[in-house]
C-alpha cells in the first residue's frame, strides 16, 4: 500500500557546489547600487553534507586537509558572530557565516534544525579575484538551504552569503559575486541591477564568434577585508553625499561637471569612474546584443584605463597584463574583481591565445614578475546540487 500525506524521508547527505566567477564589466559599482555584467566559471567550489545528530556544526576543507577544521555547536553561531568572529580561522567564517546568516534570514531556532559535517575542496584559485568565497558561500548556502528545508531562492541564498562576507569575515563587499555564482548559466553572462536585484541572463556568444575569454592571474594576492577596498567605498559614499542622492547609481556622465566643482580632486575620480563605469555595463549589454561580443572590445579597455587612472585600484602587474595582451592581438583587456591584484581579463581570438599567453609571460619575465598563471574560462552553470 502506498502511504499518503508521508513527508518527504529528510535529506541526510549529498554533494552541492557553486562556481567561482569572471565579472566581464562594472567594477566597484555593486555597493554603489549600479550595475555588473559577470559570469560564473567552471572552477568551482564543492560540499559534500552529511547530518549527524548532536547539534553541531563542523567544516573542514579537503585543501588544509582537515587541518583547520572547526567543529562547534550551532547554538553558538550567534553569539561569534559577528562580534566574536576573530575567534574563527579565516577561512572558516565563510561557511560557518552563511549558516549563521541563513537560520537569522529565516528566524529558524539553531536548536530546531540538524547538525551537519560539511567537507569543502575547490578548484577555485584563491586570491585571484575569481570569488573562491563566493563559491564557498553559494555551496554551503545551497546545502544547508535544501537539508534545512529553508525554502529561500537563489537571490535570498545570495543574500545571506553576502552577508556571511561582510559581518561574518568583515569584508565590505557588494553582491555581485553571490549573484553571479548562484545565478550562473552556460554561455550566458548576469546582467545585474544591484539595487533592485533584478537580473538577465544575457547570451555571451565568444565561442560563435570564434573568441576566448583568457585569465591572467598575476599571482598578486589580495584581501578585501583590508585597506583599499573600504577606503574605495567610503570615497563613493562621500561622493554621494555631496552630491546629494542616496548612491552614486544615481547619477549620469551629465552630472560629472557639476560633481567636480563641489569636491575634491580624488573623490571626483572615483566618482567619475562609478558612473562612468555603470554606462559602460549598460553599453556593454546594448553592444553585445546589437553587434555581439567582439564589438565591446573598446568598452573593456576603458574599463581598465578608468581603474587605473581614477579609481588607482591597479598595479604595475596588471596593467603589464592588460597592456601585452592587447598588444598581442587581443580584442579587449581589463583587471577583474576588486583590484589591488588578482586577475586580468583578455578576450582573444581562439587562434591567437597561444601567441597572446606567450607574449604576456615573456612581458612578466622581462620586467622580473613572477610567471602569471594564463587560462581559459567559459561561461558556466550557477550553484547546484551534484549528488
Ligand atoms: C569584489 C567584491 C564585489 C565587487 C568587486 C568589485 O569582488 O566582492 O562585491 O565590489 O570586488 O567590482
Amino acid at each position: 500500500m502506498t502511504p499518503t500525506n508521508s513527508a518527504p524521508p529528510a535529506l541526510t547527505a549529498g554533494t552541492w557546489s557553486a562556481p567561482g566567477r569572471v565579472n566581464l564589466i562594472g567594477e566597484h559599482t555593486d555597493y554603489n547600487d549600479g550595475f555588473v555584467f559577470p559570469f560564473a566559471i567552471e572552477y568551482r567550489t564543492s560540499v559534500a553534507l552529511t547530518t549527524r545528530d548532536d547539534g553541531r556544526i563542523s567544516v573542514r576543507s579537503a585543501f588544509t586537509h582537515g587541518e583547520d577544521a572547526v567543529d562547534l555547536a550551532l547554538t553558538e553561531l550567534d553569539a561569534i558572530f559577528p562580534e566574536r568572529r576573530d575567534e574563527i580561522v579565516e577561512w572558516a567564517r565563510y561557511p560557518l557565516g552563511v549558516a549563521w546568516a541563513l537560520l537569522q534570514a529565516t528566524g529558524t531556532d539553531p536548536a530546531s534544525v540538524p547538525g551537519v559535517d560539511l567537507t569543502f575542496a575547490s578548484d577555485v584559485p584563491v586570491g585571484a579575484g575569481l570569488s573562491s568565497s563566493a563559491a564557498i558561500e553559494g555551496a554551503t548556502a545551497s546545502a544547508l538551504n535544501d537539508v534545512w528545508g529553508l525554502g529561500l531562492d537563489r537571490v535570498a541564498l545570495a543574500r545571506a552569503g553576502r552577508r556571511a562576507e561582510n559581518e561574518a569575515v568583515g569584508a565590505p563587499t557588494g553582491i555581485m559575486d553571490q549573484m553571479a555564482s548562484m545565478l550562473g548559466r552556460v554561455d550566458a553572462g548576469i546582467f545585474l541591477d544591484c539595487r533592485t536585484l533584478d537580473a538577465q541572463v544575457v547570451d555571451l556568444g565568444f565561442a560563435p564568434a570564434g573568441l576566448e575569454l583568457l585569465v591572467i592571474d598575476t599571482k598578486v594576492k589580495h584581501a578585501h577585508s583590508t585597506g583599499g577596498y573600504g577606503e574605495r567605498r567610503a570615497a563613493c559614499e562621500r561622493g554621494a553625499e555631496i552630491m546629494g542622492v542616496a548612491a552614486l547609481r544615481d547619477l549620469e556622465v551629465d552630472d560629472l561637471a557639476r560633481a567636480q566643482e563641489l569636491m575634491d580632486d580624488v573623490t571626483f575620480r572615483r566618482v567619475r569612474h562609478v558612473v562612468t563605469e555603470d554606462q559602460r555595463v549598460l553599453d556593454a549589454v546594448a553592444t553585445l546584443r546589437s553587434d555581439g561580443p567582439r564589438a565591446i572590445g573598446g568598452l573593456l579597455d576603458a574599463s581598465h584605463a578608468s581603474m587605473r587612472d581614477d579609481f588607482e585600484i591597479s598595479v604595475p602587474e596588471l596593467d603589464l597584463a592588460v597592456d601585452s595582451a592587447r598588444a598581442a592581438g587581443a580584442v579587449g583587456a581589463r583587471m577583474t574583481g576588486g583590484g589591488f591584484g588578482g586577475a586580468a581579463i583578455a578576450l582573444v581570438d581562439h587562434e591567437l591565445v597561444p601567441a597572446v599567453t606567450a607574449a604576456v609571460e615573456a612581458a612578466f619575465a622581462t620586467a622580473g614578475f613572477a610567471a602569471p598563471h594564463i587560462f581559459t574560462v567559459n561561461p558556466s552553470e550557477g550553484a547546484r546540487r551534484d549528488a
